[in-house]
């Protein structure tokens, strides 16, 4: 039984193999002396950002195999893991297939086509050689002006809960030692979601890491009900929040915050796995280094990503044991709670890479799934005349930012930190996609709208949002704001103004779309709009319900704001206002 293993080789384990194993560091840091990964011991390797370092999973599995030969030669063989955040794919492959960003399966209200979704990057993630995923991310977006919302499946507590099982089974499959699967993570503990103004109030914290001010009570059945799901679906790890929590006493940093980790997260909720630091957040705990990483371990954090003075972490949390300041109670808890997941994991038996499953990355079944998550996702939000679904045009125009662009439409986290307007993977674009449903039809494109309009007999717009993931994409900051582009503004205008059209947004949240749609029916408004969210590599699945290869069924997973002041903007607000509310959607056949 694994209890039993694990108790045996703790107590065979050192003080400093123990801390070793409690050490996250990325891989960069360990890249000048790799032989530290064995002399330390180091628990954990990842890659930050989904970076996409090598082409192929068997290069990044050669790689993974080399640091693991180097933990293979520790005192003990202790194997060690590798993270990585595929968040919507294994996006660190350019061939891997990218999903819709969570908030379009939010809107596809199908926890079920999620979980196929997190099985097949389960699947090209493990092939790979990397064994645990920092998703899914079951937050609760309470203000689209915070930049993560795209990551969450919703401002409806609801929602994130009915994802989170399926999701983490998704990852994790049937058996985490299988070659399928990977090791989940329920992020970011807890009410990331729900930061004051979506960031900080002082500009003491970087823009989507604010504080989170609630009674207890809100906090309980806002934030907390998702990850109750994830722990009983039996989520390997669950990671800290970077944001800080205000019940009414000041705010408090997560990561040292011992009540909420330790006693209602492993306490109450019964969480027996890893609680693993956000990156380099133990830092921000306090000023003085000692005294964050006592906090953040009494704290009940497990494992540290440090993720780059390894060496600092590794003496300072040595120092803290030796002097009394953690007790070697807490640090074995720690590391029986890693060796448990290693031991899940099938590590011990077989610790390098299985890449059977190689050739399978970037398939056409996977991307069959990615296509059906798409078209699930697209939200039908105005449909004046039943324009939609398309019959019979001969020629379209298609302008705007999004419409040719692998990058707008896949977002943050694909093959790199912040994503990319340059192609950073291969697939669809939503214009090729739009080709190739409606083969029969002239298309013409013209992302600016400078070319002639007035002889197509329908215009399609795709206005987009530039891709973001965090620290940025915050509209409290004045950084990033909810308007639509003056490009694609300007697009809208210009197409609205001479055909019929339909304006298709694409976006991680709400935009300010209001000032741009026109009264129904009036000459120059906008006839159909439609959310496209985040829908990933595969455009195709956003052309199938224009044309009725599908249908239209996905729901507002939030609330629309008329503009941006609105927010935060929930169900149940007081003064609830929105432009359209948070559920709907128009369906097509
Ligand atoms: O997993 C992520 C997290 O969501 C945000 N900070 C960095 C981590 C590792 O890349």
């Amino acid at each position: 039984p694994v209890d039993e293993r694990v108790d045996d080789l703790l107590g065979r384990m050192t003080i400093e193999e123990k801390i070793g194993q409690m050490t996250q560091a990325t891989v960069g840091a360990v890249e000048a002396a790799p032989s530290d990964v064995g002399e330390y011991g180091i628990g954990s390797l990842l890659n930050g950002g989904s970076e996409a370092l090598f082409d192929t999973p068997e290069e990044w599995a050669a790689m993974i195999d080399g640091y693991q030969d180097e933990a293979l030669k520790s005192r003990l063989g202790i194997p060690l893991m590798y993270g990585i955040d595929a968040v919507h794919g294994n996006t660190a492959i350019p061939g891997a297939v990218v999903f819709p960003h969570n908030i379009g399966l939010g809107a596809a209200h199908d926890p079920d086509l999620a979980g196929r979704a997190a099985a097949v990057t389960a699947a090209e993630t493990r092939a790979a050689g990397i064994h645990w995923t920092f998703a899914p991310c079951v937050c609760v977006a309470r203000d689209s002006r915070w930049g993560r919302t795209y990551e969450s499946y919703g401002e409806d507590p609801g929602l994130a809960f009915e994802y989170a099982g399926p999701v983490v089974h998704g990852y994790q499959g049937e058996d985490l030692a299988a070659n399928t699967s990977v090791l989940a993570t329920a992020k970011h503990y807890v009410g990331d979601g729900g930061t004051d103004y979506g960031s900080s109030t002082t500009g003491d914290y970087l823009l989507d890491q604010g504080v989170v001010t609630l009674t207890e009570e809100e906090l309980r059945s806002i934030h907390l009900a998702p990850f109750q799901a994830a722990v009983d679906a039996g989520v390997g790890s669950v990671m800290a929040s970077f944001s800080s929590t205000d019940l009414g006493e000041g705010p408090l940093k997560t990561h040292a915050d011992e009540y909420l980790i330790t006693d209602v997260l492993k306490g109450e909720l019964g969480f027996d796995g890893i609680v693993v630091s956000d990156w380099q957040a133990v830092d921000q705990v306090s000023t003085d280094y000692a005294e964050a990483v006592r906090a953040s371990v009494n704290a009940g954090i497990d494992m540290v990503m440090v993720p780059f003075e390894y060496e600092r972490f590794i003496s300072t949390l040595l120092s803290e044991v030796e002097s009394g300041g953690v007790a070697e109670d807490r640090i074995d808890d720690a590391v029986a709670r890693i060796l448990t997941q290693k031991f899940a994991l099938g590590l011990f038996e077989q610790p390098f890479a299985d890449t059977a499953h190689a050739a399978e990355v970037g398939s056409d079944e996977h991307r069959d799934v990615a296509r059906e998550a798409a078209a699930a996702s697209q939200t039908l939000l105005r449909n004046d005349g039943d324009l939609l679904p398309l019959t019979g045009q001969e020629s379209i125009y298609v302008a705007g930012s999004g419409a040719d662009s692998i990058g707008r439409q896949s977002g943050g986290w694909t093959a790199s930190w912040q994503g990319s307007t340059v192609t950073p993977t291969q697939g669809t674009t939503i214009l090729a996609g739009i080709q190739e449903v409606a083969s029969d039809a002239a298309v013409t494109f013209s992302e600016d709208a400078s070319e002639p309009v007035e002889a197509a007999d329908v215009g399609i717009v795709v206005v987009a949002e530039d891709p973001y993931a965090e620290g940025v994409g915050d509209a409290g900051a004045g950084e990033h704001d909810l308007a639509l582009s003056e490009d694609d503004a300007a697009a809208v205008e210009t197409v609205c103004a001479a055909v019929d059209c339909i304006v298709i947004v694409v976006s991680g949240r709400p935009v300010e779309i209001a000032p741009h749609l026109g009264e129904p029916g009036t000459p120059r408004s906008v006839d159909s709009l439609v959310a496209a969210w985040l829908p990933g590599s595969e455009g195709a699945g956003v052309a199938d319900p224009l044309f009725g290869a599908a249908p239209y069924n996905g729901r507002l997973p939030v609330s629309w704001p008329r503009q941006t002041d609105d927010e935060p903007l929930n169900v149940g607000d007081a003064e609830y206002d929105p432009l359209f509310a948070f559920g709907f959607g128009l369906v097509t056949p």
